[in-house]
């Protein structure tokens, strides 16, 4: 009797939410305010990192950039000042995790404030064909986009708890969804990343913490370069191109600040993903075949080898 209640509860529930998720289509919820948050993002110095920096300062949030390569991180710094606010850069190299913990007291000991929201964006990827790819190059991917999610949550986490207020925010990809030919240590490490993330949205969900948010951020690819030459087919490209980083990073922000917990960006890679779990994997290879995505990394992996050859390593 009681697992029949249960039951219809849990069916109400669920029929609440699909409709609840409907309605909040087209009725946008109203954006939290972030004024006053203290937000860390990892890879600020590249692309997507800069962009959130400054969105977020935008909103009058203070932010902490971390990136292992200083003088882009400094960049990033600079036109958050020159656009008025407030940013503290610093060099960090998110695989390793004592210079992760450690880098953590010191922002805590600098600001005398903890962080409250993280966005994990820093993100690396070999560009090489698995046979031709050095070992170190597919591990990194894996350090980078992987184990290093595990130490800055490790970090930040504990004070969001004590405080019931945080957002963690995963920057992973739709290759984290579904997957591609020629990009297996950045779709492993992505899968990852998204098995990483939903579990511990789980975790805080079982838990009932609902004072912490998190937020799956998944972009087709982006125009920054790190997928410089990737194409699919002409008549396909008018329905999926390469997103404009602006445009990207404004619609993760909107899902962020309305406490969205997954946001693929554009919406019609959401078809990809229901495909890949409902359909045959012949059809899928059937309609990766059409719309030209089987190949679709050959001339970024070409360009990248070139670019090896050229003396331009990527393990910098
Ligand atoms: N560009 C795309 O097409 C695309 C698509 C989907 C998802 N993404 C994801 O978005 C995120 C940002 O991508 P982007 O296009 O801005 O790339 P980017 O190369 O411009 O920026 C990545 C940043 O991460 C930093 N980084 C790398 N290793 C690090 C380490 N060990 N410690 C600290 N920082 C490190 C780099 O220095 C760089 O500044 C990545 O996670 C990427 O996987 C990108």
């Amino acid at each position: 009797m009681i697992f029949l209640m249960d039951l219809q509860m849990m069916l109400l529930d669920v029929l609440y939410s699909i409709l609840r998720a409907t309605v909040q289509l087209v009725f946008k919820p109203r954006s939290k305010p972030v004024d006053g948050e203290l937000v860390l993002i990892t890879g600020a110095g590249g692309a997507l990192g800069r962009l959130f920096a400054l969105e977020f300062i935008k909103k009058g949030a203070e932010v902490v950039l971390w990136d292992v390569n200083a003088s882009g991180n400094e960049q990033t710094a600079k036109l958050v000042r020159e656009e008025g606010g407030t940013a503290h850069p610093y060099t960090v190299d998110v695989t390793n995790r004592e210079e992760v913990y450690r880098a953590a007291d010191l922002v805590r000991k600098d600001l005398g404030r903890d962080v409250t929201i993280l966005v994990n964006n820093a993100g690396v990827v070999a560009g090489e064909r698995m046979l031709d790819c050095p070992d170190e190059m597919l591990e990194r991917t894996m350090k980078v986009n992987c184990h290093a999610l595990f130490w800055t949550v490790k970090a930040f986490l504990p004070q969001m708890k004590t405080q019931n207020h945080g957002h963690i925010v995963t920057v992973a990809s739709v290759l984290g969804l579904f997957s591609t030919a020629c990009v297996e240590d950045y779709c492993a490490s992505k899968f990852a990343a998204v098995g990483f993330h939903e579990s511990l949205a789980h975790e805080l969900a079982a838990e009932e913490i609902e004072g912490i948010k998190t937020t799956l951020v998944c972009p087709y690819i982006v125009d920054t370069g790190m997928f410089e030459g990737c194409r699919i087919r002409d008549e396909a490209e008018l329905f999926l191109s390469p997103l404009d980083p602006l445009y990207c990073v404004e619609e993760a922000m909107n899902a962020i600040l309305i406490d969205q917990p997954m946001v693929c960006i554009p919406r019609i890679t959401y078809l990809a993903y229901i495909c890949r779990a409902l359909l045959p994997w012949e059809s899928n290879v059937i309609t990766y075949r059409f719309t030209g995505s089987d190949k679709c990394m050959y001339p970024f992996v070409d360009a990248m080898k070139k670019r090896t050859t050229n003396g331009l390593s990527q393990l910098t």
